[in-house]
């Protein structure tokens, strides 16, 4: 069920977010919306409020541990509870590792890995509580397959993917009822390239997204089907991407 959950997104204003997170709402789900950019936060807040739903929002970067404690007090205050959380805050800045982009390595490892870790130990008291929660992560094919361009954007796709496994186990092994699902999108319409500042990568990555990009909306649908569940079902994983993408 979608209805009533409260559900924390992050990285919401703009791309998977922001599709997730109109879809979710528009289904009944209170939603708790963390980015840095307030302003796309507001604007969407209001737009979901104005079409009936429920929405809150915090500003958040996700790489400072307390922003991601307080965004879960947020939605404890607004809504009382939290049942989800989507970890989806991310960034793609590839290039050859001989462009020795040290500064954009650093920073993928900060967002993409640290951010998950701190929205996961932000929200793990609550969720073992009260004995039940979801966590979803966005991972990539990225995490599945190795690219030239994105060593470093992989490896963090790669880590989020052993760590939503070991969480699943853990999870059952210990009996907190707590779901977990890992999102493995291929090439999706969003604001992720603009991350990308070497330009022949950029390029390159442009002509495949033109080529091939698809909604974003198409990974929210996946994420409200994982949701809406029955509470004693987990999928574990979804590989979602354009059909007409060759690899
Ligand atoms: N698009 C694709 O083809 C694709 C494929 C595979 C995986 N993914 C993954 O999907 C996820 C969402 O990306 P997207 O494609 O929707 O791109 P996007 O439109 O660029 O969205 C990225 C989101 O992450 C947020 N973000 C970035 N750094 C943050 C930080 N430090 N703290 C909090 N939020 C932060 C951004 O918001 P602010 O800038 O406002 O903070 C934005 O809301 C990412 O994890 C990405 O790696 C995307």
């Amino acid at each position: 069920m979608i209805k009533d959950k409260v559900i924390i997104i992050t990285g919401a204003s703009s791309g998977i977010g922001e599709a997730t997170a109109k879809l979710l709402a528009s289904k009944g789900a209170k939603v708790v919306l963390g980015a840095r950019r307030e302003a796309k936060l507001k604007q969407l807040t209001d737009q979901i409020r104005q079409s009936g739903g429920q929405a809150v929002y915090q500003e958040l970067d996700v790489t400072r541990p307390q922003e991601n404690e307080s965004i879960v007090k947020l939605a404890k205050e607004e809504f009382g509870r939290v049942d989800v959380i989507f970890l989806n805050a991310g960034l793609m800045p590839n290039s050859p590792l001989s462009a020795l982009k040290t500064d954009d390595w650093h920073q993928m490892v900060d967002i993409n890995v640290k951010g998950v870790l701190n929205g996961v130990a932000a929200v793990l008291p609550a969720f073992l509580e009260q004995k039940s929660g979801h966590v979803i992560a966005t991972s990539s094919v990225a995490g599945l397959k190795a690219y030239p361009g994105g060593a470093v954007y992989g490896g963090t796709k790669w880590f989020v993917r052993d760590f939503m496994e070991v969480l699943r186990m853990e999870s059952a092994m210990e009996g907190t009822n707590i779901r977990t699902a890992t999102i493995y999108p291929a090439a999706i319409h969003t604001e992720l390239l603009t991350t990308i500042s070497e330009k022949e990568t950029l390029n390159q990555m442009q002509g495949i997204y033109d080529r091939y990009g698809i909604s974003p909306e198409r990974i929210a649908n996946v994420v409200a089907f994982a949701i809406d569940q029955p509470e004693d079902t987990t999928i574990n994983e979804f590989t979602v991407g354009p059909a007409n993408q060759p690899w």
